[in-house]
């Protein structure tokens, strides 16, 4: 069913832009039936996490000290967590499919391009329309330089296109040296899409208790704006389509990243404030603005304000307030 919504990422065709992005509400299945019945365009399951597993192994093995030295004991522990989390995952992906008409995304979170990977293989087979790689190299080894970071990602987009013939989309973060044309080679690697950009767990510090806290977990209303001047930037530039994801909170910032250039949106926070009904009034605010401004089709306006398409493309390069801005008095 095409609709005037209809628009394609992660290499699917999908009837509405509006995402609903990874997290612990599309870990649910029922609460996956609600989204797609809201009207979201795909929901992508929350992430099955390396270091998650990585870290109930080691606690795992610290409780059984005893067998510690013994490799068969390892081996056997190793292969029993991993088999678990990962038969509750396909398990996800199986009852998602069977309940919700819609396209189900599996997300995997990789910090390393190592055996990991292989899990890619188990999520297609248990019948994931695609895959989102949550990619995030912390680049806070010193002894590792940016190429070295850089190389995790392209080493483990490889090895998931080898193993898998759905189509794989990737979420980065902001944190590049030369973000541009990573985001162009990242998009020459052969994956489907590309999302702009993933929030992350921020520390942050209480004062009066004097410790390390966990900042805001949700985004912000104003956090749209760095991803929308990438999208703006990039759009129509890489070889695959572009999303873009943090701070998309109300229908109009919806139609800012649509006119940038993505292809789609991607909404987590809103969802949890608002619940799934935040993806109708999504759905609800495109529609009507496309019917104010006469648009038929996503395609007849995407892309009509990124900077390849403007005249004065300075707006998206400009980064110093400069004399404007400076000459107000307070
Ligand atoms: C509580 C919470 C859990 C999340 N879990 C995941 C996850 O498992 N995998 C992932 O790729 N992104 C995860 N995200 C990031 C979201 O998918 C989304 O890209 C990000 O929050 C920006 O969108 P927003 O501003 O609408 O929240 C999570 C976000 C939140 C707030």
């Amino acid at each position: 069913m095409t609709s005037k919504l209809s628009t394609r990422f992660f290499g699917l065709d999908l009837n509405s832009p509006v995402i609903a992005a990874s997290s612990s509400i599309t870990g649910n299945t029922a609460q996956i039936i609600k989204l797609a019945e809201a009207g979201a365009g795909a929901v992508v399951l929350k992430s099955i996490f390396e270091e998650e597993i990585q870290h109930q192994l080691n606690e795992e093995l610290n409780l059984r000290a005893d067998f510690n030295n013994d490799p068969e004991y390892l081996d056997y522990f190793d292969y029993v967590i991993k088999d678990e989390n990962l038969r509750k995952y396909t398990k996800l992906i199986g009852d998602a499919k069977l309940a919700a008409n819609i396209p189900i995304v599996a997300s995997i979170n990789c910090v390393t391009s190592g055996e990991w990977m292989s899990f890619a293989q188990k999520l297609q087979d248990a019948g994931a329309n695609a895959l989102e790689l949550n990619l995030y190299v912390p680049g806070s080894n010193q002894k590792l330089g940016s190429a070295d970071n850089e190389r995790i990602y392209f080493d483990t987009i490889a090895k998931v296109l080898d193993l898998v013939s759905i189509p794989v989309s990737i979420k980065i973060s902001p944190y590049f040296s030369d973000l541009s044309s990573m985001i162009v080679k990242l998009s020459q690697t052969g994956v489907a899409g590309i999302t702009l950009f993933n929030r992350y767990y921020m520390p942050d510090i209480d004062i009066n208790e004097e410790k390390v806290i966990s900042a805001e977990v949700l985004s912000d209303t104003n956090d749209y704006v760095l991803p929308l001047r990438w999208v703006g930037s990039m759009a129509g530039k890489t070889a695959c389509k572009l999303a873009g994801t943090t701070g998309i909170h109300n229908g109009e910032t919806a139609v800012k990243f649509l006119l940038a250039g993505a292809s789609a949106v991607q909404v987590a926070s809103s969802v949890y404030r608002k619940g799934p009904g935040f993806i109708t009034e999504l759905n609800g605010f495109i529609e009507d603005w496309m019917n104010e401004k006469g648009y038929q089709s996503i395609d007849d306006f995407k892309g009509k304000l990124s900077m390849k398409k403007l005249e004065n493309p300075t707006f998206y390069e400009r980064v110093q307030f400069m004399k404007h801005f400076g000459e107000k008095e307070f």
